[in-house]
Order: C-alpha cells, then sequence, then structure tokens
C-alpha cells in the first residue's frame, strides 16, 4: 500500500487535511502527519486537530513565526531530514502557506512527487505572499487539486499539462458538511438574536494602523444598529493593543480569543453577515448562503463573488458601511453552490490519489 505524508501549518490548513487523512484511512493508505509549527497557540492548532478529530502529527517540526524568509527557510530545513527518513509516495500539501510552498520546494528538489490540495486559485495580486505561494508550489506539483473550475483555467494559463489537473471540489466544504449538525446543535447562551461577525488579519490590513483604527471606530458606530461579535487572530490583537485600542467597555462590539472550529462555524450559520479579509470564510458563508463582505481589493476566490453571496468591497470603509447596510435593511444577492462543493471532494482525491 502507498504511504502518503501529510504536510499542514496553519489553521486553515486543518480542515482541509482532515477529509483527506480520513477517506485515505478508509482506502487503507499508510499515512504520517506532519505539523510545521507554524501555528502554535493552543487555540490556532491543537484545538482543530482534537474537533476535526484527526490524530496528533506524528511529527512537529516547532518552527514558529518569523520573517517569510525566516519561517520558510527554517521549514525547509527541519524537513528536508523527515523526508529522507520517511520516504512516502507522495507528499500532500494544502492551501497556499508558507508551510505549502517550503515542502513542496524539498520535495521538488529531492524528486518526491507532490500533490497540491486547493491548487489553480489565482488573486492576480503578486503583493499577497499567498500568492506567491500558490504560483510556486502549482508549478511544482504533480498532481493538481483544484476546488472550482477557474483553478483549471488558470493552471491551464500557466502552462500546466491538463493530466495533472483535477477538478475535485471543495475539502474545506467537506468538512463544513461534516461538522454542520454538531454546529447547528451548540447552544450559544450569551449570543446576541442578531449580529454580525467580523474577523480580520490580513497584514495587508491590520499591519496598516490607520486603517485598522478606522476599521475599529466604524465597527463602533455600527455596533450601535446590530451588535458585532469580533473573533481576534493573535497577529490583529497584538496590533489593537500595541497602538492602545479598547478591546473592552462596549457591549456591542463583543471581542474574544480565536474560536475553535465548531463554535466559528455555529457563528456563521447565525449570523446576518460576515465581515471578514479571510479566504476560507469566503468559501463557507458562500456555501451557508450568509452575506459575506469581503474587504480586500481581490479575491483567489471569484466563485464566491459571481455565484456565491460575497461582496468585495476592497479597503473602503465608507463600501463597507453602504453593503453592510444594504444586507441590514433585507437585500439578499441571488446565490447558488458552487459545482463539486458536496461534501466529497476528499473521497474524489483520494481515489486518484491511489491510482497515480
Ligand atoms: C498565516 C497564513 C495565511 C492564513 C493565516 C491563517 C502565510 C503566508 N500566511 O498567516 O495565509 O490566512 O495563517 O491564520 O502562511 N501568532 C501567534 N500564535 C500562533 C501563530 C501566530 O501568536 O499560533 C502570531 C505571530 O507571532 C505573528 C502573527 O501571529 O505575529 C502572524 O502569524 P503567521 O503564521 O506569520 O501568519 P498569519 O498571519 O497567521
Amino acid at each position: 500500500m502507498k504511504k502518503f505524508l501529510h504536510v499542514v501549518g496553519a489553521r486553515p490548513n486543518f480542515m482541509k487535511v482532515a477529509p483527506v487523512y480520513r477517506s485515505l484511512a478508509a482506502l487503507g493508505a499508510e499515512q504520517i502527519l506532519v505539523h510545521t509549527g507554524q501555528h502554535y497557540d493552543v487555540n490556532m492548532s491543537d484545538v482543530f486537530f482534537k474537533e476535526l478529530e484527526i490524530p496528533p502529527p506524528d511529527i512537529n517540526l516547532q518552527v514558529g513565526s518569523g520573517s517569510h524568509a525566516q519561517q520558510t527557510a527554517e521549514i525547509m530545513q527541519r524537513f528536508e531530514p523527515v523526508l529522507l527518513e520517511q520516504k512516502p509516495d507522495c507528499v500532500v500539501v494544502y492551501g497556499d502557506i508558507n508551510s505549502t510552498v517550503a515542502a513542496g520546494i524539498v520535495c521538488a528538489k529531492l524528486l518526491v512527487p507532490i500533490a497540491h490540495v486547493e491548487a489553480g486559485l489565482r488573486s492576480g495580486d503578486r503583493t499577497m505572499p499567498e500568492e506567491i505561494n500558490r504560483l510556486l508550489t502549482d508549478q511544482i506539483a504533480d498532481l493538481l487539486f483544484t476546488p472550482s473550475v477557474d483553478g483549471d483555467a488558470n493552471l491551464a494559463k500557466e502552462g500546466i499539462p491538463a493530466s495533472r489537473i483535477f477538478f475535485v471540489g471543495n475539502v474545506m466544504i467537506d468538512t463544513l458538511v461534516r461538522m454542520l449538525p454538531a454546529a447547528r446543535a451548540i447552544a450559544m447562551p450569551d449570543l446576541p438574536e442578531k449580529f454580525v461577525l467580523v474577523t480580520l488579519h490580513r497584514p495587508s490590513n491590520v499591519d496598516d494602523i490607520s486603517w485598522l483604527t478606522q476599521a475599529i471606530a466604524l465597527l463602533t458606530e455600527l455596533s450601535e444598529q446590530m451588535p458585532i461579535v469580533f473573533p481576534i487572530h493573535p497577529r490583529t490583537r497584538q496590533r489593537l493593543e500595541s497602538n492602545g485600542v479598547a478591546l473592552e467597555g462596549n457591549p456591542n462590539l463583543i471581542f474574544s480569543q480565536p474560536k475553535p472550529y465548531l463554535e466559528f462555524l455555529a457563528l456563521q450559520t447565525r449570523a446576518v453577515a460576515v465581515v471578514t479579509d479571510s479566504g476560507g470564510i469566503q468559501e463557507e458563508t458562500t456555501y451557508l448562503k450568509v452575506p459575506c463582505i469581503t474587504v480586500r481589493e481581490n479575491t483567489e476566490r471569484p466563485v464566491t463573488v459571481e455565484q456565491g453571496s460575497n461582496v468585495l468591497v476592497g479597503r473602503d470603509l465608507d463600501r463597507l458601511r453602504e453593503e453592510l447596510n444594504k444586507v441590514l435593511t433585507g437585500e439578499r444577492k441571488v446565490t447558488s453552490i458552487p459545482d463539486l462543493w458536496d461534501g466529497h471532494a476528499a473521497d474524489r482525491i483520494a481515489k486518484i490519489l491511489l491510482q497515480a
């Protein structure tokens, strides 16, 4: 039986590896799970392994935070001996984080086949570190699993042979479909009856302190109309605290620690609208048909705008106010769920991995 080695590193990877690991296990594959340690806080990492029922990592490279070059180089150095020792038939990498590209490069140089789950997404914005990670990983991957057909078109434009590309659907939605009943059943007695859910963590937003302060001022103003629930990523918390922004005192603007998966999914299902700069949340809200306002200039997930409930407002806070007001007054987009976002993407991936 073939041996697969999965590499994961940060929060959004964990929801993606879980279904693939499960589908491969059901087919009897041998598997090793490597965590690079890019995310290391309990509530950014450990909690997800427990909830998503992924076995604890077999190996943790414990790289921690650093500049992009430091983090990427550290992962490469620590991963190479693991790869040489484990000798997998194929390494599976996920998404677009630094761990994805770092592991990919190590494999490519040692001639170990690479499978990329969530291949082909492009924002077209090369100032975004994840875009560089996507472009490079897809160039060196042997099997490219796309979540939507725009991914296939992007890869074809970049000269990737069609024989390597497989449109399989969205593994993040596999996890959502599996966990939805449990999320719906969670009691959240302290939650306001109606609320807007907010997450912000992208450096291009939260490292711009003037923008971040104006965004918080706008959220404070909007919270008079409807309560706001805002779980804060460590990066954002650090920026807010070091600039003296008060995180307590307004009962309608509820800040919290980052949430575990189920609780965050429960929040998304109950929110009147979601405001975010995340990638995965654009997809989850599209599946749930909850209005999503994305505070980014572009998206690598255009299907969520064309078909789904997502609207891009850029970093323009006036447009954010305008779009949110539309939702609060009951205006709704007509939406549909993209093709193959059906809870079975990982089964398709596992089959192809075992046949390749
Ligand atoms: C990374 C990914 C991004 C993804 C995000 C999800 C890259 C290039 N970026 O960004 O695509 O959307 O994860 O969360 O890979 N920190 C902690 N505890 C942790 C992890 C980080 O306190 O467990 C702090 C670090 O000290 C640092 C900041 O958070 O100041 C950023 O962490 P980092 O992993 O560099 O990038 P993210 O912004 O999380």
